[in-house]
């Protein structure tokens, strides 16, 4: 069985410009791994870039869009070429809509589809040829507990069907991979403090926490962490799994 230090370790975080993404960037840095820091926003990539440095940890930029195939082969490839190449993935970035289902456009459905689930399925498959060839390997994928209910508290219909793809995928990636020593998770995060959810109305907001257990939003520290558990080195039991980080909003 192959184990990697932390220190010994690269990791691609998508969409860590902001938000969750930052602060799971954050952390794989505070644990000693470097870090490739993806976001289709060069600025705020940069921004998350500097801060980790500022913090004494080892970051890189991995700008591009993950829904790009082209993209998505360019970062692999200079990070297999300058950096060994990708051990732990965690597949992040991702968009929501608003309004009803009944108002979404075709070209709305395939930009959601394409960023929240395609984009895992290209991160992952290119992802992995370098870690089934060392034989280890973390994915751990950013789903969302609307995979289960379905949307609809933010309109966000297409958002959900995009997030129960991500868990489906996670399930079945995992029992391919699990031969060549990579382990696939997710995590199904609830209401979290981050620019997706500033924007919501106050309306909104009483109503998802009247469903939670814990009366607050997540900070993005707190999901991070969960990542960062799945991402161990020492998880490798752990594969296929979604975990709920949710303030006991599903309850199952
Ligand atoms: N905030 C929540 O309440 C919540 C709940 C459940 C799940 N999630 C999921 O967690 C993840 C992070 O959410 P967040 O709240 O931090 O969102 P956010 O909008 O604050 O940050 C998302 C980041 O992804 C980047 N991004 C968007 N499209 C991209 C693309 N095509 N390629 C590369 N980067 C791209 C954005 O530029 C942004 O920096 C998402 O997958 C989201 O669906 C969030």
């Amino acid at each position: 069985m192959v184990l990697k230090h932390w220190e010994q370790q690269t990791a691609l975080v998508t969409g860590a410009g902001r938000g969750i993404g930052r602060a799971t960037a954050l952390m794989l840095a505070a644990k000693g791994v470097q870090v490739a820091v993806n976001d289709i926003n060069p600025d705020t990539a940069h921004e998350t870039i500097e801060t980790i440095l500022a913090q004494g940890g080892r970051a890189i930029p991995a700008i591009g869009d993950v829904s790009n195939e082209h993209d998505v082969i360019h970062i692999h490839e200079e990070l297999l070429a300058q950096h060994g190449g990708v051990d732990i993935l965690v597949n992040n970035a991702g968009v929501i809509l608003k309004q009803p289902l009944q108002e979404v456009t075709e070209h709305e459905w395939d930009h959601i589809l394409a960023v929240n689930l395609k984009g895992v399925f290209l991160n992952i498959t290119h992802a992995a040829r370098h870690m089934a060839e060392q034989g280890y390997g973390r994915i751990v994928n950013v789903s969302s507990i609307a995979a289960k209910h379905g949307g609809g508290y933010l309109g966000n219909v297409a958002y959900g069907a995009s997030k129960a793809g991500v868990a489906s995928l996670t399930r079945g990636a995992a029992r391919e991979y699990a031969p060549a020593g990579i382990t696939v998770n997710a995590v199904m995060p609830g209401f979290t403090h981050t620019p997706m959810t500033d924007a919501m109305s106050d309306e909104t907001r009483t109503r998802i926490l009247a469903g939670m257990l814990v009366k607050r939003p997540a900070e993005p520290e707190e999901i991070a962490r969960v990542i960062a558990f799945l991402a161990a080195p020492e998880s490798g039991f752990i594969t296929g799994e979604t975990i709920d980080v949710d303030g006991g909003a599903t309850l199952d």
